[in-house]
């Protein structure tokens, strides 16, 4: 069902954990299964210094989430926020059809891990 690429990520996620002291927490669902990521990033010169994250899903959530980490450290905030789930896809040379909206788990996360730095920066 799914290809190397993805089985690869799904066994090895990149990435992944927790950091104390984040920048900014996003932690979102997948309102069609109940799927949750919690992703943490620090900001540093407006870049995505770090990022880890913890995904309870599926293994295309979880290849996903792995993949958009890669595709996100060292990214600036505004390149974070485009990141779109055919972004994702791509790296990982396809996933099945019923699969595909898995992926929006981390575009959704790392949206909301900025509105949350961005909330606490202003505060
Ligand atoms: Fe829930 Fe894939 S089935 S994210």
């Amino acid at each position: 069902m799914y290809n190397e690429t993805v089985m690869e990520h799904f066994q090895n996620p990149r990435n992944t954990g927790e950091i104390e002291n984040a920048d900014g927490i996003g932690k979102v669902g997948n309102p069609n299964c109940g799927d949750v990521m919690m992703m943490y990033i620090k900001i540093e010169d407006g870049k995505i210094a770090d990022l880890k994250y913890k995904t309870f899903g599926c293994a295309a959530a979880i290849a996903t989430s792995s993949v958009a980490s890669e595709i996100l450290i060292g990214k600036t905030i505004e390149e974070a926020e485009q990141l779109s789930k055919m972004d994702i896809v791509e790296v990982l040379n396809g996933l099945p059809e019923a699969k595909i909206a898995c992926s929006t788990i981390a575009p959704d996360a790392i949206r909301a891990a900025i509105e949350d730095y961005r909330l606490k920066a202003n505060s």
